[in-house]
C-alpha cells in the first residue's frame, strides 16, 4: 500500500535549487534511508513531503489521513528553556497523561515525564522525541539523523529502539542516516540524494554504485568496507559482477522495478 509519494518534486530555497526533479514513493511497512553529503537536501526533502515547505514544481501525493510522526534534525526550540518531559509531549498539540505515559513507555522512557528536558542525556532527549512522534500513532515515521550527537552504544540502542517500535507499530520509516552499518543491515531501500536522486535501490546495489562510490569515497567510510568485506565470502564472484554492470545505474534503476 502506497503511503506518501513525490514526483518531479523540487524546491528552490533563498533563489537555489535545492531538490530538483524527486521521484520518490513509501510503501506501508518499509524501511527506506535517504544517505547523502552535508547540504545534499535530505532534511528539505523531509520537509517537503510533509508539506511543511512549499515545492516549485512537482508534486507530493499523500494517503488520505495518513498519520505520518516526524522526528526534526533540529528542534524549533530552544533546548536550554526549563520543560518538563511531559510538557513537551504537549507540544504543538495537547495530549492526554495516559498517551503520555504509554509513548514513554514504548521508548523505555516510562517514568520519566517529571523530569526537565535539560536533564535528559542525549540518548533520553532523542528517545522523547521518539514518543512524541509516536503520539499520533504513526503509519510513516520520518526520522532525520536521530543518532546524531549518540555514542555509539546510544546509537546502536536508539536503532535496535527504532526496530522494536516498527515491528509493534507496522509503521513505515523513512530515515535520514550517516550510519552506513544500520542502513546495509537494516533499510530495505537506500536513496543517494545529492539535490537528485543519484542512485537508489537494495543497500548492496547503492553501495556498489559508482554515483553513490564518488559521493562517499571508500576510504573515509570504514563502517562500508567492513561490511562488504565481511559479507563478501566470494570476492572473485563480486569482481566479475562489478563488471557485468558497469552501468550500475541502470542496474539500480531495474532493481528498483522489481521492488515496485
Ligand atoms: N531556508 C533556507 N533558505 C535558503 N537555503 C536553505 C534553506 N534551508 C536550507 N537551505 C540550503 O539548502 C541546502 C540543503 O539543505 P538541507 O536540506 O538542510 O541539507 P542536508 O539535510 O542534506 O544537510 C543547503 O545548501 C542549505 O544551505
Ligand atoms: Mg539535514
Amino acid at each position: 500500500m502506497m503511503l506518501l509519494s513525490a514526483r518531479n518534486l523540487s524546491v528552490r530555497l533563498g533563489g537555489v535549487d535545492v531538490l530538483q526533479d524527486i521521484d520518490i514513493a513509501i510503501q506501508a511497512n518499509e524501511i527506506v534511508t535517504i544517505l547523502g553529503p552535508n547540504g545534499s537536501g535530505k532534511s528539505t526533502l523531509l520537509r517537503a513531503l510533509l508539506g511543511i515547505i512549499p515545492l516549485s514544481s512537482g508534486r507530493v501525493t499523500r494517503a488520505p489521513n495518513v498519520r505520518i510522526g516526524y522526528v526534526p534534525q533540529r528542534l524549533a526550540m530552544d533546548r536550554s528553556m526549563p520543560m518538563t518531559v511531559r510538557r513537551f509531549l504537549s507540544l504543538p498539540k495537547r495530549v492526554s497523561d495516559a498517551d503520555a505515559a504509554k509513548a514513554l513507555e514504548k521508548v523505555g522512557m516510562s517514568g520519566s515525564a517529571q523530569q526537565q528536558m535539560t536533564d535528559l542525556s542525549g540518548g533520553q532527549f532523542q528517545r522523547v522525541l521518539l514518543a512524541r512522534a509516536l503520539l499520533c500513532n504513526p503509519q510513516i515515521l520520518m526520522l532525520d539523523e536521530p543518532t546524531q550527537g549518540l555514542d555509539q552504544p546510544g546509537e546502536a540502542a536508539f536503532y535496535r529502539l527504532i526496530d522494536e517500535v516498527r515491528l509493534d507499530s507496522g509503521a513505515a520509516v523513512l530515515m535520514v542516516s550517516h550510519d552506513l552499518h544500520v542502513v546495509m543491515a537494516a533499510s530495505d531501500r537506500v536513496i543517494c540524494l545529492n539535490r537528485h536522486i543519484c542512485c537508489e535501490g537494495t543497500p548492496r546495489v547503492v553501495s556498489n554504485a559508482p554515483e553513490y562510490r564518488a559521493l562517499f569515497g571508500l576510504g573515509t567510510q570504514g563502517a562500508l568496507a567492513l561490511y562488504q568485506h565481511m559479507h563478501d565470502h566470494n570476492h572473485d564472484h563480486h569482481h566479475d559482477h562489478a563488471h557485468d554492470h558497469s552501468d550500475k545505474h541502470d542496474h539500480a534503476s531495474k532493481e528498483t522495478h522489481h521492488a515496485g
